[in-house]
């Protein structure tokens, strides 16, 4: 039951239909231990069917969530099925968190064990803490441990999910080193043979974000822990377009908004981001190479935004005035060198289009005027 008065459910929630046909259909199928999924239905959980999965009384359609390299998510379910940790990295808004939790919530049912990296994260926040009330009444006993994520995966045999580990003090990153190759974390409080076993399917997914902080400084013995995964930028308009509508038309229904997602300003908004992460344009027009990420997360967010101004001050459609204000607000943000850069894509490129192809490219070259 997804409760509704929440912002944002869990993947299991959201996906709790999609995930128990799957599990139907996938029964006598060779599975890890401790998962609730074999590798092949994880993957088509990610990437959709192209026909719907049957259960006793009903058919579920499954739909495609991660948009991209295929290849990559059968890679980083198999890493894990062969029992090694997962870490994805990647420029920022490329769906590091959302590929961890979709893996986790089909997996083990849970994506919510996790450890939000900080630089504030410690130990505690990792393992575990005691409630020193019941230490000092009880001793050490399991009911003293309040438990972290890394415990709680390894107790019950789930995965953890840790988010920006490269934010993390060295220190606390390291302590996953003997935990992932052991597969045990010492209790010194328990006595000298006080340890917890890791439980079969518990395992470590990690992302981490090449641009704001390297992952170069994360410890070899670490790195040697885990599979990488790079998750790549879209590069391609069509497919940009596709994440820009399905992401946008669930944003706007969480908002009470039910209207259609207009396709073409969304496939103009693809373009310009694609075109200004690349560098090249169709007409082999020079675009300038701007510093800022143009990452999908910012595409969505784009038009998410304009979607709301249109639907709560104009009449609900979305102009290219107001795409081009919020695509500023993107680009200005990290770097006011980017906006002349900007300036001169529209220049440029938009001109182009506008001239041969007239109608909303015009629309938006006619806006420049806003950067
Ligand atoms: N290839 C893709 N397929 C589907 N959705 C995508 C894709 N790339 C980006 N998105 C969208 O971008 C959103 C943000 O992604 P997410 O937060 O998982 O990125 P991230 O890589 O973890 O970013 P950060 O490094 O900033 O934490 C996703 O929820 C999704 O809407
Ligand atoms: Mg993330």
């Amino acid at each position: 039951m997804i409760k509704t008065d929440i912002q944002r459910p869990l993947a299991e929630e959201v996906y709790s239909e999609e995930l128990y046909a799957l599990e139907y259909a996938d029964k006598g199928n060779r599975r890890p231990e401790g998962w609730r999924l074999s590798p092949r239905a994880v993957r088509n959980f990610i990437l959709g069917t192209d026909k719907p999965v049957k259960t006793d009384c009903k058919e579920v359609h499954i739909k495609q969530k991660y948009f991209g390299n295929n290849s990559m998510i059968e890679r980083a379910i198999v890493t894990l099925a062969g029992n090694r940790g997962l870490m994805l990295v990647g420029e920022p808004g490329t769906a590091k968190t959302m590929i961890s939790e979709l893996i986790s919530a089909a997996v083990c049912g849970c994506s919510s064990n996790t450890v939000q990296g900080t630089a504030g994260t410690t130990e505690d926040n990792v393992k575990y803490s005691w409630n020193y009330a019941m230490l000092l009444a009880k001793g050490p006993v399991r009911e003293a441990i309040i438990p972290a994520p890394v415990f709680i995966g390894m107790e019950k045999g789930i995965i953890t999910r840790f988010e920006e580990i490269t934010r993390c003090p060295l220190e606390v990153q390291d302590i996953l080193i003997s935990i992932m190759s052991d597969k045990v974390m010492n209790i010194p409080e328990w006595g000298s043979e006080g340890m917890l076993f890791a439980a079969k399917g518990f395992n470590i997914i990690a992302t981490a974000n090449t641009r704001d902080k390297g992952v170069n400084e994360m410890s070899s013995a670490l790195k040697r822990r885990f599979n990488f995964e790079t998750v790549e930028p879209v590069k391609n308009v069509s497919l940009e377009k596709t994440i820009i509508a399905q992401q946008c038309s669930e944003l706007l229904k969480s908002c009470g908004i039910d209207n259609e997602i207009d396709m073409t300003a969304a496939e103009v908004l693809a373009s310009v981001f694609v075109e200004l992460r690349s560098g090249i344009s169709p007409e082999k027009a020079s675009i300038p190479k701007l510093s800022c990420v143009m990452s999908t997360a910012e595409a969505v967010s784009v038009y998410y935004q304009s979607a709301l101004e249109a639907e709560y001050y104009g009449n609900g459609k979305i102009t290219m005035k107001k795409l081009t204000e919020n695509l500023l607000g993107a680009v200005a943000k990290e770097n006011k060198d980017d906006l002349p850069k900007l300036r001169e894509y529209y220049g440029g490129a938009v001109k182009l289009r506008a001239e041969k192809l007239g109608g909303i490219w015009q629309e938006l070259y006619d806006s420049r005027s806003q950067i």
